[in-house]
């Protein structure tokens, strides 16, 4: 799929500026563990995978730069000058967002012309957005020697997301898709923003992915009010971030928070120590307590930050009746697209029928399955 999407943006960006592009390509990430912690200062464990974006580029002679998106079959053309946030929600932000955030500071950089296209379904929860900044500003900072570090490129492409995209979002994404490293998950300090990598090689298990098909629409809104409601509780008490609290910390203001706001402040406490034991976890090769941790991190982010929704309750429920399951949950931001699963080997393909009937007799639409590979982050391709 990769070398298919790499040849064909390619061919389209020859045919239509007739010059040899610069090939990038951009993964997606998993999550294993350490959902909504990021922009709580905290520790999430991400990987890249072997899906994401393939893009063409290169600088151009015309009076304006463009963008092509092959999937949506979408064009722009802009000028580096005058460059806004579009429509909520049109991919064009992605782009346009990099450009603006790259000039903001004081890189100076002439018209191109991209071209790209991804596998990662929209919405799926395994950051097809983080991938295509992160194809921009890498493909842009190689053309016009702009001289960034990849921790400044991610902060680039982060500061799109919160300034045209209109989401708060923390440096999970980012810091995967550009940092991955094949065969590792990444545990990432996101204060310090340094990981450690564990070789992930879970023996007679693996990772899948199971994405409901519902895209995440309302969440924006609502993500943007949950990273508030932490930094307010933090504020509350004292602390920088809600990863400098303790669950005894959290019960001196309790009665100064509403309920709901108690309980998701408890969430990314319990979550982010659930992040540092699944490393522990993975160290001690114990699949059975990491596995108890992912459906820990599920329960939490259904009943108490209440960013689940049905679908992804019901597959995490399907797994739970599956003793060959160890752990499973929803991935993510939330609200839609997929949960991972730590599953047999042997028992995956057979899961994967058995939940796709369910699911589809529960809802009458149809869930995806897949199956990944954890591979670099964002590279050059020769
Ligand atoms: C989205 C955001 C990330 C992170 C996750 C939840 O993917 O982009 O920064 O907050 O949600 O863990």
């Amino acid at each position: 799929m990769k070398e298919q999407m790499l040849s064909e943006v390619k061919n389209v960006f020859i045919e239509n500026y007739g010059v040899e592009p610069l090939l990038i390509f951009s993964p997606g990430r998993i999550n294993i563990i350490g959902e909504h912690t990021d922009y709580n200062d905290g520790f999430v464990f991400p990987a890249a995978v072997d899906k994401g974006i393939a893009a063409a580029i290169q600088k151009s002679d015309a009076q304006y730069s463009s963008a092509h998106a092959l999937d949506m079959d979408g064009h722009i053309e802009f000028q580096l000058d005058q460059l806004k946030p579009q429509a909520q929600g049109s991919w064009e932000n992605y782009v346009l967002g990099v450009v603006a955030e790259i000039q903001n500071r004081n890189k100076v950089i002439g018209n191109f012309n991209i071209v790209f296209k991804g596998d990662i379904p929209s919405g799926a929860g395994m950051s097809s957005s983080a991938a295509l900044e992160n194809s921009v500003v890498f493909g842009l900072n190689e053309l016009f020697n702009l001289g960034l570090t990849k921790h400044e490129m991610i902060l680039i492409s982060q500061k799109a997301e919160h300034n045209y995209v209109g989401v708060k979002c923390g440096i999970m994404d980012q810091y995967a898709s550009m940092f991955g490293k094949k065969d590792h998950a990444l545990l990432l300090d996101c204060r310090t923003v340094e990981s450690k990598p564990y070789k992930i090689d879970f023996k007679d298990h693996q990772l899948m992915l199971i994405n409901t098909n519902v895209k995440h629409s309302l969440s924006d809104s609502a993500y943007n009010d949950r990273r508030s409601a932490c930094e307010s509780i933090a504020e509350l008490l004292g602390i920088k971030a809600l990863r400098d609290a303790t669950i005894i910390d959290l019960e001196t203001i309790k009665d100064k928070v509403t309920p709901e706001n108690y309980q998701k402040a408890l969430f990314v406490i319990e979550e982010n120590n659930r992040a540092i034991m699944a490393s522990k976890a993975i160290e001690d090769g114990d699949l059975e307590t990491l596995g108890n941790l992912i459906y820990g991190s599920h329960n939490g982010l259904s009943k108490q930050y209440k960013v689940s929704c049905e679908e992804l309750d019901f597959l995490v429920e399907q797994a739970k009746l599956n003793k060959q399951v160890l752990g499973a949950r929803m991935m993510g931001g939330g609200f839609g697209g997929c949960t991972i699963n730590l599953i047999e080997k042997t028992a995956a393909n057979t899961f994967a029928e058995t939940v796709s009937k369910a699911y589809e007799k529960a809802f009458g639409k149809s869930c995806s399955v897949y199956f990944i590979a954890l591979s670099e982050g964002t590279h050059i391709v020769k």
